[in-house]
């Protein structure tokens, strides 16, 4: 078995020391195998500009990636959290992935949310999965608004997810709807992090943008069902225990098998758009 984390919190917006500092105390000494934490989880979410990027955004060797990996090390958990990456001149919606022992990967996000497009690159790390350096258990991730286009999710199924997880800003409850399909329809667990809070910023003109974040995080099981979920407001940490064995065969009937019964033959997923 594993047991799997996810955390809910308030990240502040441009206050990266106090927002490690608040995952530090969340996290304590706790004993788990996979601990997601929200996008954005270092900086808070409201991006205006690629300068503002690249300012807050760090290199994937900088201080943000350097402390998850020592906590990975610290509580021989895998980590996976939503930073804001900077590599040369570009900045990217990241996910690390944290392993025990210092080894540290990288997600960028692949489909980018709203004013995240005047702010990021699109992400070109494209989807992979991690074995679990201690547990017999392989881990995809995508993050937040990744959630729409079910060839992410199906992406990390083929190549052999057992879990996904996925650090989220999520301002909508339209996921609600969507997201226990992306575990249903690929027989995977999924753990979603959401943040919760409201994210202020002053615009010209007098005018402002206000984000409100709904928490509601929540892990899946591999019928898309709720293995636990939390509130919309509060901070906390959730934890259960999976059993990624049983994510591996993906018949659901002596007749049917989500994978084998695919026709990709007959799919157009690389049509041109009328
Ligand atoms: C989102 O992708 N942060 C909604």
């Amino acid at each position: 078995m594993v047991e799997v984390s996810i955390v809910q919190f308030t990240p502040g917006w441009n206050a990266k020391q106090q927002n490690l500092q608040r995952i530090k105390a969340l996290l304590g000494y706790i004993k788990t195998d996979i601990i997601v934490l929200p996008e954005f989880c270092t900086t808070g979410y409201s991006f205006l500009t690629k300068e503002e990027a690249l300012n807050e955004g760090e290199p994937s060797s900088g201080e943000t990636v350097e402390f998850f990996s020592t906590l990975a090390t610290e509580l021989q958990a895998m980590i996976i959290a939503g930073f804001a990456e900077k590599d040369g001149g570009m900045a990217y919606n990241s996910a690390l992935i944290a392993l025990p022992g210092g080894q540290v990967k990288v997600y960028r996000k692949t489909h980018l949310f709203y004013k995240e497009k005047l702010c990021f690159e699109a992400g070109n790390s494209g989807f992979f999965v991690v074995d679990h350096p201690l547990k017999d258990c392989r881990v995809g991730v995508m993050v937040c608004n990744d959630w729409r286009y079910p060839e992410a999710a199906r992406s990390l199924a083929l190549m052999g997810a057992d879990i996904i997880a996925c650090p989220s800003n999520l301002v909508s409850t339209l996921w609600g709807v969507a997201m226990p399909a992306r575990a249903l329809e690929n027989k995977v667990y999924l753990a979603i992090a959401n943040r919760c809070g409201t994210e202020k910023r002053f615009l010209e003109y007098g005018t402002e943008q206000s984000l409100t974040f709904n928490g509601g995080s929540v892990i899946y099981d591999f019928n898309g069902s709720p293995l636990t979920q939390a509130g919309k407001e509060e901070d906390g940490i959730l934890t259960v225990s999976i059993d990624p064995l049983l994510t591996r065969d993906k018949s659901f009937n002596p007749y049917n098998d989500l994978f084998k019964d695919r026709r990709p033959d007959l799919y157009k997923l690389n049509q041109e758009l009328k």
